[in-house]
């Protein structure tokens, strides 16, 4: 739809000028300071010019976002980016009539307790492995690169579940999604990468056929199994303990559990192609998030100690002897937990969101024409003084139950908001704390000397060249 209501949108306070915006983000150090000074100077609804939208509209206050809550569209070219890795249309703008089916059969998996227990212990596996790894080495560790391989890893076994059972086909795996993810972000970001474009995209072409493949013949095993377990259904009485059906149940578990991406995506009769787009799509979604989720909260952590002490104090209690956490445990991490969660409000790992609206939308005093990107800043709603004093302070004790009451509720959107936030979170926090946990307890983390930690916006809020830091073990 073509946005109307000239007048009206007019209206809305802003800078003027012409062009895509571009040259305005880069002169103020990007989209974030420059969401910072927009928002200072025009107030919380500011009409502005950003890169691949006609019209752009980004709200900073929380109360004020409440009346965009229910939109459910996101604007085409602003996700285009995404197109060439879906074979089944771009899920992060599907119609809402696709999204809101797909979206509860992603929820059933990915939010419900039943199957994050399912996979917590292969969770503390690969955490604990992770932390003997560390613990090994007297080299500086890169934070973010091993911890969203680390999510990578996480995701895989919850995404594909059987299909990633043995370390050497996960590693296979993890390896093709970056193949994917490197060449997919060196485009994206004009990065100057090791290769030619056309090696890059040859490379990332086989890694993809593979991956779908990889989902395919989990998919097929599923089937297999199902017509197994109608077959047996079908003998009646006369099969219950037989060699057929013993066997179909022993070896084939895991591939016919609900808790399984795949299996419940299959199940719900998602065709196979949305199938495997939504595998993509998830393990895209949810490593590199999740991964400098950890890394920026150990980050705060190395410059507040007293906090650091604090957390593995917690932990020690809860855990006694154990090295890591069972998932009954975690609810009982509460400070650590209020930790994570100011550590995305200043270091939110998905900075932006954006919308687009069908209809005319009346926001506080303005009145935002149909057709218009709605933006999301959610690092600068997270700033703003009004609900947060002292914003660049870190300090958790705002996440308290005293100091959370009357706070508007988005006021702190890491996840997003509406019909489409991010069905992972859940998830992700399950992840966070798990890791968290497992760390804080094992190690001291103090930043590798001379090394400078630099935020960028990139598709997550990411540190230019990691996080480095030194280890050491924790005595307690
Ligand atoms: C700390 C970790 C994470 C953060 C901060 C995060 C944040 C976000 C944000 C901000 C969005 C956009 C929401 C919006 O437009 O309102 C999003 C979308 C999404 N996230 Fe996450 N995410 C995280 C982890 C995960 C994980 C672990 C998964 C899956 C296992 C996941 C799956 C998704 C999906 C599928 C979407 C698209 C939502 C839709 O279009 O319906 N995310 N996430």
């Amino acid at each position: 739809m073509k946005p109307g209501g000239g007048d009206t949108f007019a209206s809305i306070p802003g800078p003027g000028g012409a062009g895509d915006g571009l040259a305005d983000i880069v002169a103020a150090g990007g989209l974030h300071n420059y969401q910072l000074t927009l928002h200072a100077k025009y107030g919380p609804v500011v009409r502005f010019r950003l890169p691949g939208a006609e019209t752009a509209v980004s709200i900073a206050d929380p109360v004020l976002l409440e009346a965009t809550a229910k939109v459910d569209k996101r604007p085409e070219k602003l996700f285009e980016f995404l197109a060439p890795l879906q074979e089944s249309d771009n899920l992060q703008t599907l119609s809402a009539a696709e999204h809101t089916p797909w979206r509860r059969v992603l929820l059933s998996v990915l939010a419900g307790r039943r199957s994050h227990e399912a996979h917590f212990g292969q969770f503390v596996t690969l955490t604990c492995d992770l932390a003997d790894r560390w613990a090994a080495s007297d080299e500086p560790v890169a934070l973010q690169q091993h911890l969203s391989e680390l999510s990578l890893r996480m995701i895989c076994d919850y995404a594909l579940g059987a299909g990633a059972d043995s370390p050497e086909q996960a590693g296979r795996i993890v390896s093709a999604f970056e193949d994917v993810l490197t060449d997919q972000l060196a485009r994206l970001y004009q990065a100057d990468l090791p290769g030619t474009d056309a090696e890059r995209g040859a490379r990332a072409q086989q890694a993809l056929v593979f991956l779908r493949t990889t989902v395919d013949d989990v998919l097929a095993a599923h089937q297999k199994v199902d017509v197994a377990h109608q077959d047996v259904a079908g003998q009646g009485a006369a099969w219950p303990g037989s060699a057929h059906q013993g066997d179909a149940r022993r070896t084939d578990t895991r591939r016919t559990d609900s808790s399984d991406l795949i299996s419940a995506l299959a199940t719900a009769g998602q065709p196979p192609a949305r199938i495997r787009d939504t595998v993509l799509m998830t393990m895209l979604a949810a490593h590199h998030t999740t991964g400098v989720a950890i890394s920026w909260t150990l980050y705060l952590l190395a410059q507040h100690p007293e906090v650091a002490d604090r957390v593995a104090e917690e932990v020690a209690d809860v855990l006694g002897n154990r090295p890591a956490p069972d998932y009954a445990d975690l609810k009982r991490l509460t400070y650590l937990k209020m930790v994570l969660e100011e550590s995305m409000r200043l270091y939110p790992p998905g900075p932006y969101g954006a919308r687009e609206i069908s209809e005319d939308l009346r926001v506080g005093d303005y009145t935002i024409p149909a057709g218009t990107t709605i933006f999301y800043p959610i690092w600068a709603v997270h700033l703003n003084p009004e609900y947060w004093p002292q914003p660049e302070v870190f300090r958790p004790e705002r996440f308290s139950a005293a100091e959370s009451a009357g706070r508007p509720r988005l006021a702190y959107i890491p996840f997003g908001l509406g019909p489409r936030s991010c069905e992972g979170a859940a998830l992700a926090m399950v992840e966070a704390q798990l890791v968290l946990a497992v760390l804080v307890r094992r190690f001291r983390f103090e930043l590798a000397p001379g090394h400078s930690v630099v935020p960028v916006e990139r598709f997550v809020l990411w540190a230019a060249d990691d996080i480095r830091m030194n280890l050491t073990s924790r005595v307690i």
